[in-house]
């Protein structure tokens, strides 16, 4: 199997990454649930792994990264945990789901929501973010990059037009941590949002959110934590703060060597050799007859994605014959991003998602490339 299919989740994951779960499977305790060396390990690797991720997203305090399964749940506690009735959010539309369900669900309670619309190339009117401010304007919640184009979204300056206006920057990263610079102080981010499993190239059901200094996240669950146990109230310092139950430490073995791989290969490494890949394939593709690519292919920096479709051909179909036929794995259909299929026109068709990860090669870039041209010969 070819796998470009690295946007859902990446495959495969780094050398060590598999082993430090076993490792750890085999011998940790429950982290902060005890003094015996079974749970220090757990502890240990895990404080490790705050730190790892500090550093990586200029989060000034490894405590304040909090561990979620996900970046969905890191994303509902974000949202849910610092905004609600009485304030107006922008957002945009190339979000996922798990920026926009939140939001809708906020809506409904009374919470005004508006979205900075994209065109059919999935370009953001960047002049709609000054437009849409409001008196009562108290956040911006935004991708770093559409998972369905690749196209980045400016944080730089997302960071400074909330800094500008005294909003709340909550970012979601969880197509570019790890492939692309991000500093929260640099940048005025309030709440970075990530997942392990993606450009982290760690296990699945790792994630979470780095929190600035200062700011105070309502939990969303409440629970265990191993301290402060005869309080009837969660306690306030992070990480416990956002983090009831036991966290999985076996996940975060493997996400810490996962983040070693990074550190030692360099982001800039990783970023050069997917999206030369990426801008490879496109340019092969892009003149075929009947094929349209979405996003926008004009700026250098985009992430390593390129989402298609051949004449009128159902996605779904295009990409079961992809596997099937070709061996190649990628995504169709929708890709959780509603509001930007809408924008392109595709709410119908969906779209052929390709996407790169530091382990493919040209080769693999190559026959993905001849399989597009073998189908669009027999259109
Ligand atoms: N959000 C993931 C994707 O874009 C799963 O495929």
């Amino acid at each position: 199997m070819i796998y470009l299919d690295n946007a859902a989740t990446t495959r495969p994951k780094p050398p060590g990454v598999a082993e430090a779960v076993t490792a750890a499977m085999l011998s940790y305790g429950n982290s902060g649930r005890g003094t015996h060396e079974d749970a220090l390990a757990a502890s240990r690797t895990i404080f490790g792994v705050r730190r790892q991720l500090a550093d990586l997203l200029g989060c000034m305090r490894p405590d304040h990264v909090c561990f979620t399964p996900n970046s969905t749940q890191a994303l509902n506690i974000a949202i849910s945990g610092l905004l609600g009735p009485g304030d107006h959010i922008i957002s945009t539309d190339l979000e996922h789901n798990s920026v926009l369900r939140p939001l809708y669900r906020l809506r409904q309670q009374g919470t005004a929501v508006d979205f900075v619309p994209a065109d059919r190339n999935g370009r953001l009117d960047w002049g709609a973010f000054e437009r849409l401010l409001r008196p009562d304007t108290r956040a911006v919640v935004c991708t770093h990059a559409s998972n369905l184009t690749g196209d980045l979204v400016d944080i730089d300056w997302v960071g400074e037009f909330c800094h500008t206006h005294g909003l709340l920057f909550i970012l979601d990263a969880s197509q570019t941590a790890g492939v692309f610079p991000i500093d929260m102080e640099k940048q005025h981010i309030d709440v970075v949002c990530f997942t392990g499993h993606k450009s982290l190239l760690g296990p699945q059901g790792t994630g979470g959110l780095c929190v600035r200094e200062g700011l105070d996240i309502r939990p969303f669950a409440v629970g265990g934590t191993g301290v402060q146990s005869f309080s009837e109230t969660q306690p306030a310092e992070y990480p416990t703060r956002l983090e009831a139950g036991t966290l999985n430490s076996h996940g975060l073995a493997g996400l810490g060597a996962a983040l070693d791989f990074l550190e030692q290969t360099g982001l800039e490494t990783i970023r050069a050799h997917e999206t030369t890949l990426a801008r490879r394939f496109y340019e092969t593709i892009r003149t075929l007859p009947g094929v349209t690519v979405y996003g926008d292919f004009g700026k250098a920096e985009r992430a390593p994605i390129v989402a298609l479709n051949i004449a009128e051909l159902d996605s779904s179909a295009v990409s079961d014959e992809l596997a099937e036929r070709f061996g190649i794995a990628t995504r169709p259909g929708a890709h959780c991003a509603p509001r930007l299929h809408r924008a392109l026109g595709t709410e119908d068709q969906g779209a052929v998602r390709f996407s790169w990860s530091y382990f493919n090669t040209e080769a693999e870039t190559d026959a993905a490339a001849e399989a597009i041209r073998t189908l669009v010969s027999e259109v």
